[in-house]
């Protein structure tokens, strides 16, 4: 194979500088911070589709805020093999997670465009509107929306101005009564690949760019209110208070001490905000989340239980009131062993070894499982900080996995055993 073929024309310089142009585009001047449904989430679509349409491709938004470009087979119409992430972020974020993913995507179509290739099978590129759920609490929607599982109930939910996610999908420009409309038929969709930084340790320990994902880990995130009696910090005697902030300190720190047993149970408490907040007076109000995953979903809810029931004896004894809601519920996902084998080969084509690893954190993927088997490839990241602005791949290991994307998506068999023979049949779960 000739040495531009070896390399592909993938380059990283250029998967870099799309990393950067993306992370320009935040709702902050600190950091990069990218919600669902916001001006910044338009810019980031609209510089996404350009690429795209560059790319040979046809590139639309969807009834959900999907930004979807598309790389025709050799036949127009044929099922897609659909690649993507996501474009969102978290609060002062990492300029790779979600990114990459949709970058690298873009990059694999770009070779077989420049190359005039033609597969039996559409490329799909999806750069999915909402996967951290900052905005609105859920998660997902972007990619529940194109599996058919987003529940109509999620549009009243209101972000922290209040500002419901209708009328924000009516102020993007979209309708909220429309959204079914990004549900794509199982038929359409012969598999979901994602690239995406590992998030961890665990590559870089062993001295691997890529890896091959085995599952993605659910998780359970709750909404909790301690209702307690604010108070005058110098004349309530101790004996005498209920302070909410004291009550949900003792919470975080359960949640912490139960995340510590077995079953690679964690458990975190990543908001918490306290009310009034003024320094001479008790809180009488404390709002918190709390976000809990596990090996499996059985020890995921147990965990979630045992939390509940310690949390409500806090509030019991300590004389204030407890409100707990279930916002948001995701079960761990078992990647498809046909993807995970064409995974290493595409890693062993590269003259690596494949290693196997397991998600802890959530992916589109865990949705996309509902309509399509799903595969993923991780990349290295430095010291496996993410969900932080340290975050950093490097330009070498983007490109690298970008290739053996490329390697899979040549060798991509959308007829190989474990294909839904009639994808028809799958249920949307
Ligand atoms: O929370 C997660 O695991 C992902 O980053 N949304
Ligand atoms: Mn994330
Ligand atoms: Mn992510």
């Amino acid at each position: 194979m000739s040495a531009s073929r070896q390399h592909d024309g993938v380059d990283g310089a250029v998967l870099m500088q799309r990393i950067e142009a993306l992370a320009a585009i935040s709702e902050s001047a600190h950091g990069l911070t990218r919600r669902y449904l916001t001006p910044e989430h338009r810019r980031a679509n609209d510089l996404v589709a350009g690429w795209m349409r560059e790319a040979g491709m046809s590139a639309h938004e969807d009834a959900v805020g999907n930004v979807v470009g598309r790389y025709e087979a050799e036949r127009a119409g044929a099922p897609a093999l659909m690649i993507g992430s996501h474009l969102d972020t978290v609060t002062m974020a990492g300029r790779y997670d979600g990114m990459l993913g949709v970058v690298a995507g873009l990059a694999v179509v770009e070779t077989l465009s420049r190359e005039r290739t033609r597969l039996p099978f559409a490329v799909e590129v999806i750069g999915f509107a909402d996967e951290e759920g900052v905005r609105f609490g859920s998660t997902f929607l972007g990619s529940r929306a194109v599996a058919g599982t987003f529940e109509a109930a999620l549009l009243e939910r209101e972000d922290g101005d209040g500002v419901s996610m209708a009328d924000a999908l009516r102020e993007f420009g979209l309708d909220p009564a429309r959204v079914g409309e990004a549900a794509r038929r199982p038929a359409d969709v012969l598999a979901y690949l994602e690239v995406h930084i590992e998030q961890g340790p665990v590559l870089e320990a062993a001295g691997l760019p890529v890896g091959t994902v085995t599952a993605i880990a659910g998780a359970s995130r709750l909404a909790l209110t301690i209702h307690g009696v604010a108070g005058h910090a110098g004349t309530v005697p101790m004996a005498m208070r209920r302070d909410a902030l004291a009550a949900a300190s003792e919470c975080v720190l359960a949640a912490e001490s139960a995340a510590r047993d077995g079953d690679r149970v964690v458990a975190t408490v990543g908001r918490l905000v306290v009310s009034p907040g003024a320094l001479n007076v008790i809180p009488g109000e404390v709002t918190f989340t709390l976000d809990v995953r596990a090996a499996t979903d059985a020890a995921r809810e147990q965990a979630v239980a045992h939390l509940e029931e310690t949390f409500a004896a806090i509030a019991a004894r300590r004389g204030v009131e407890l409100e707990v809601r279930r916002v948001h519920d995701a079960p761990n996902v078992d990647c498809a062993p046909r993807l995970m084998d064409c995974i290493d080969r595409a890693i062993e084509a590269q003259g690596l070894r494949a290693l196997r690893l397991p998600s802890g954190a959530g992916h589109d993927g865990s949705a996309m499982a509902a309509i399509a088997d799903i595969g993923m490839l991780f990349v290295r990241c430095e010291g496996g900080i993410s969900h932080n602005p340290a975050e950093a791949a490097s330009a070498e290991d983007a490109a690298f996995a970008t290739r053996v994307l490329l390697h899979a998506v040549r060798n991509f068999d959308p007829a190989s055993p474990g294909a839904a023979s009639d994808p028809e049949s799958r249920e949307r779960r």
